[in-house]
């Protein structure tokens, strides 16, 4: 008999998670489904409950319950509690086990466009303080990169970000004004703003006349696919562009491993994305 997986958000209607995981499941001959679960913010606790006594296998938790879930887990894996949020729930003999994959996701879908996948002596702004920025903060953290730093419109929020998480890397807290005046002294730049999805397509985040040639570019959001900010990097400075796609691929790839504990083919998630997304 097949295991039941499923996300749990509100609203989740629009969510690509269901068509990603169990295409993957149907091509790696695995009896599972994954199914969407919408719960309201006030029906969070039953529905943990819920879940737990049907014995699902595992779960994914998306806006707006990835904080609000931590009290009712049983165990929360050191990295997740360092971000302060769970995106991934595995269900072992009964016991709920949190785990944040959202970070680790960008960084696995980043590496794949890097000179033999390494991180070696990259400097790294990310724009933005919000729970994106904090997940992708952790995990970068963990990679060999020289200055990781944080601009956002709220500059005490930039600050309050790294006095909290930055343990081994070099990182300043910037304004936008300032992270757009010193942008040449990036390799890469990552949005983790709200800024330019849809419908807001002609809005950009961070101003690029300072970028130079040649960077990366990544942004979280995958609608548009081809954000203002991406697409201008890409046109007028050469830039290697990532999109959101990426990360929303890759956090399902690993929530999948630790679920299944086999690797799913990462490419093909990606692929199954773009498809559902069709030309947007
Ligand atoms: P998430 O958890 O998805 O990251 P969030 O916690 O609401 O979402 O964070 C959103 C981030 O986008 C914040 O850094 C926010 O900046 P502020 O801290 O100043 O609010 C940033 N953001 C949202 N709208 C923005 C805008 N119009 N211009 C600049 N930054 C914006």
């Amino acid at each position: 008999m097949g295991n039941l997986y499923g996300l749990i958000g509100y609203p989740v209607s629009h969510s690509l998670s269901a068509v990603m995981h169990n295409e993957e499941f149907k091509q790696l001959q695995l009896p599972h489904y994954y199914h969407l679960f919408n719960v309201a913010p006030k029906d969070l606790e039953e529905a943990i409950r819920a879940l737990r006594l049907l014995g699902v296998s595992g779960f994914n938790i998306t806006i707006p319950h990835k904080e609000n879930i931590i009290p009712f887990l049983d165990e929360i894996d050191e990295e997740a509690k360092h971000i302060g949020a769970v995106n991934t729930v595995k269900n072992e003999n009964g016991r709920l086990i949190g785990y944040n994959t959202d970070g680790k996701g960008f960084v696995l879908s980043l590496k794949q466009i890097l000179p033999e996948q390494q991180f070696s002596g990259q400097s790294i702004l990310i724009v933005g303080a919000g729970g994106g920025a904090r997940g992708i903060f952790v995990s970068l953290q963990a990679e060999n990169i020289t200055q990781l730093d944080v601009a956002n419109r709220t500059l005490s929020k930039a600050e309050t970000l790294i006095e909290q998480c930055a343990k081994t890397v070099n990182s300043q807290a910037l304004s936008l004004q300032e992270g757009e005046r010193v942008l040449g002294n990036y390799d890469i730049v990552i949005n983790t703003t709200s800024v330019g999805m849809r419908p807001n397509i002609n809005e950009t985040p961070i101003a690029l006349n300072n970028l130079g040639q040649n960077k990366i570019l990544c942004d979280i959001i995958y609608n548009p696919q081809k954000t203002r900010f991406l697409q201008e990097g890409q046109e007028k400075y050469n830039a290697t562009i990532l999109n959101g796609v990426g990360m929303l691929a890759g956090q399902g790839a690993l929530a999948f491993e630790i679920w299944t504990g086999q690797k799913p083919n990462l490419e093909r998630m990606i692929q199954t994305v773009q498809m559902h997304l069709g030309g947007q």
